[in-house]
């Protein structure tokens, strides 16, 4: 019953903001957006390709654009696959932000004419783009049970750190395939006392599936996580400290533990593609954020077409892991229930 007295709540959510767009367009018209930083702009994408504009001002002043440590910034990747995705994403927290003006992004890609698609959806927003190099993990991935899970831009959440100005000094980093349904600010505030990587954590799930036999059964390996309770988090959704990740060099940790899963010799540590080295890294060491931060699983099982129901309790944020898409599934008329929770925040479906 809980669920359904929350879904309840989430639906009469969706629909206010379905009847407050109508006023966000009567805002006045914001300034011209600045121009590009860059000498010679990548060029536009083509009119289909490109998403509608997203009805939310985001009033960021030129002079404000500066990066400053006080804003809210949030890491993001583009890429072709999940771009419908991401920019529904960012609508989602400009949409929910009290200080839209504040949020700042930070868009991990490969091909940087993605950024030609960031401009046509959002009217003068905060952002910067980063290449990602794909060759800084190409030695380093293994085969996984799915190939999304392989992409190389799956790994950038790896290298936040280095990638990201050093004058940013915390991140939340959100996947592609999410919604945020309230103020992204107060996820922001969350206080990691002395931890790197704050993420609601999963204690009941069954933590040993994450890794194979060939882990446990050598002492020395299944000895990592000797002296801590480790708890299965998601890394779909992660509020980092920056400075403490590069101060601790988790970087190469991390790459470490994907090394060690390149160079097994009796088999694979792990079956999964960017998460278990998280797990390794950080399981057990992690802050604990509120559930309501990472609804996560509602992507089900496209191969069995199995929907998934919300967790028990309050909703900040909507989030489709798993294989099925909301998008996939919208369009081609077989959706689930919640789908429906992520059509109002799609720039490329018909306009609400
Ligand atoms: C947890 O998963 C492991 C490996 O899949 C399995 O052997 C074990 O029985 C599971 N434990 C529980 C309590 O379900």
């Amino acid at each position: 019953m809980l669920w359904i007295m929350n879904l309840s709540g989430l639906l009469s959510a969706a629909m206010v903001t379905v009847v407050l767009s109508p006023s966000l367009q009567s805002f006045p018209p914001p300034r011209p957006s600045a121009p590009p930083t860059s000498a010679g702009s990548p060029p536009e994408p083509p009119p289909s390709a490109r998403p509608r504009r997203s009805p939310t001002p985001t009033n960021a002043a030129p002079a404000a654009r500066r990066l400053r440590p006080s804003l809210v910034h949030i890491a993001i990747t583009l890429d072709r696959d999940y771009l419908r995705g991401s920019v529904a994403a960012v609508h989602s927290v400009l949409q929910h932000s009290l200080c839209p003006e504040s949020v700042f992004f930070h868009f991990l890609v490969l091909e940087t004419d993605l950024e030609a698609v960031v401009r046509s959806a959002f009217r003068s927003l905060r952002f910067k783009v980063y290449s990602f190099d794909p060759d800084r993990v190409r030695g380093l991935i293994s085969s996984s049970v799915r190939q999304a899970l392989e992409q190389p831009l799956n790994y950038a959440r790896n290298y936040l750190a280095d990638i990201l100005e050093p004058c940013v000094r915390r991140v939340i980093y959100l996947d592609s395939d999410l919604v945020v349904v309230d103020d992204v600010a107060k996820l922001w505030r969350t206080n990691l006392g002395s931890r790197t990587v704050g993420a609601p954590e999963y204690c009941r799930a069954n933590f040993t599936k994450y890794f194979t036999e060939r882990f446990w059964s050598d002492r020395r390996l299944a000895g990592t996580f000797a002296g801590r309770r480790p708890c299965y988090f998601n890394t779909g959704v992660m509020v980092v400290d920056l400075d403490r990740w590069r101060r601790f060099g988790f970087t190469r940790r991390i790459e470490r533990w994907m090394e060690v899963q390149k160079a097994a010799e009796g088999g694979r540590i792990y079956e999964l593609g960017s998460l278990p080295p998280f797990l390794l890294v950080f399981a057990g060491h992690v802050a604990p954020i509120d559930h309501r931060w990472n609804q996560h699983g509602l992507g089900g099982d496209n191969v069995r077409g199995s929907c998934r129901d919300l967790h028990p309790g309050p909703v900040s944020l909507l989030h489709w892991s798993g294989s099925g898409k909301p998008w996939a599934r919208l369009d081609s008329d077989r959706p689930c229930p919640l789908d429906h929770l992520w059509a109002p925040y799609d720039l490329y479906g018909p306009s609400l």
